[in-house]
């Protein structure tokens, strides 16, 4: 029985089960975006952090680093969060930002907030985190700059594109990956692949780090990472190995709960959802009720989730999650998800397109892919389904193009070369 216990479980174990939602916000308003910088509880020793608000307080190394962006909100035209890092005495959390046609002529400063997070309840830092959030103060379908820190200290400038309003056609790429953890140089290898395309976004289906309450390993992934999500958002599933460690909560900035949520990127709804639970006695359903309900009211026609533990999945190694896949399978398709990402074993593979069990014909069905080759060691064995499409053990990446027309996706090793390509109608 594949039952949570997940604080005795060991980190190499990988069999967990999905928890409940706590929260199906599912209309799309500025109120989904709060300025208010909240940390939320992570499970190892995660109480969360007391923020200290913006002041003019610069310690011996005040320039930012680490800095990335994310979506806070379901609506991603309007809203974005900014993440960085400094020395531990450095309270300055300032966005400086505006129109990038202008910046910095007439930019606007825009106050944050900070916190410790480590320290001697985790043996290890403190480090000093700051979050700005920009809500409902940025418009649809503009270029904007910005630099964070302060006078004491600013990061370089950087500048983002906001996509259009929720609901408005748009083409846009987004660039997939998933399972980094261990092997960083690969990380950094997988991610310049990924950003010589110039997507709009970055999905991750989690398992970033080997093990997520080391903040050594976070150092080494941001390392990688460079300024790559200083200029376009990085949207996460949480994995097993993230372990829900505070790490997790404290160094990204997720709509919702930033376990499961959803967002909208022009015409096409986006899930996010957790499969390592912390409580299986608050699970199962509510989670799924979060997927019904938030496909349930959205008004987008086009629907794409994201979770680290595979529904369907040949490789040997951890297999399907068959307990996970009678939970979400059936709402996710009823829903019409057209793609679903995950990644856990470290292979690519593409389901055929399938509803209620059963294979169906292209743009009738379901396609789930499992995405685990952005670093961690591959898993060599999988086995004929009658679900399996394509399955091979390498290292690669996704890059999809959304536009009215539908998706095209096309999947390359780090050769650059085309290991898998296939569309899915709109
Ligand atoms: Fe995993």
């Amino acid at each position: 029985m594949r039952r949570a216990a997940l604080l005795l479980m060991p980190i190499a174990a990988c069999d967990f089960y999905p928890e409940g939602a706590k929260d199906s916000a599912a209309t799309t308003t500025e109120a989904d975006c709060s300025p208010e910088v909240v940390i939320p509880t992570g499970l190892i020793k995660g109480e969360p952090p007391p923020v200290t608000p913006h002041a003019e307080v610069y310690g011996a190394a005040p320039a930012p680093f680490h800095v990335h962006m994310s979506w806070p909100s379901r609506d991603t035209s309007r809203n974005a969060a900014f993440v960085w890092r400094t020395d531990v005495d450095t309270t300055a959390s300032l966005i400086e930002w505006g129109p990038a046609a202008t910046f910095p002529e007439g930019a606007t400063r825009t106050e944050g907030a900070s916190f410790l997070f480590g320290g001697a309840a985790l043996g290890e830092g403190p480090y000093r985190v700051h979050e700005a959030r920009l809500c409902g103060l940025l418009s649809p379908d503009t270029d904007y700059s910005y630099r964070v820190g302060g006078e004491g200290g600013w990061s370089s400038t950087y500048t983002f594109h906001t996509p259009p309003a929720p609901g408005t056609p748009w083409s846009f790429r987004v660039a997939m990956s998933g399972d980094s953890r261990g092997t960083y140089a690969t990380w950094s290898t997988v991610l310049s692949a990924m950003q010589s395309h110039a997507p709009d976004l970055y999905l991750f289906s989690g398992d970033m780090v080997e093990l997520g309450a080391n903040q050594r390993e976070w150092d080494a992934w941001f390392d990688a990472s460079g300024d790559v999500f200083a200029t376009t958002p990085f949207m996460a599933a949480h994995g097993n190995h993230e372990f829900l460690a505070q790490h997790y909560f404290a160094q990204f900035a997720f709509p919702n709960n930033e376990e499961w949520y959803s967002f909208e990127v022009g015409d096409t709804l986006f899930l996010s959802l957790n499969d390592t639970v912390r409580d299986q006695s608050e699970a199962d359903d509510a989670q799924t009720a979060f997927i019904r309900d938030t496909l349930a009211e959205s008004p987008l026609g086009r629907r794409v989730a994201m979770h680290h533990q595979p529904l369907y999945s040949t490789c040997t190694t951890h297999g399907s999650n068959e307990e996970l896949r009678e939970l979400w399978a059936p709402v996710l398709e009823a829903g019409g998800v057209s793609l679903v990402l995950a990644g856990h074993n470290h292979i690519y593979e593409r389901s055929v397109p399938i509803r209620e069990g059963q294979e169906r014909p292209p743009g009738e069905g379901t396609v789930y892919v499992v995405s685990g080759g952005a670093g961690a060691p591959l898993y060599p064995n999988s086995e004929a389904e009658w679900f399996g499409a394509v399955a091979q053990s390498i290292e690669h990446y996704i890059i999809a193009d959304f536009s009215p027309n539908g998706v095209e996706l096309v999947v390359r090793d780090l050769s650059g070369n085309i290991i898998d390509s296939f569309s899915l109608p709109r």
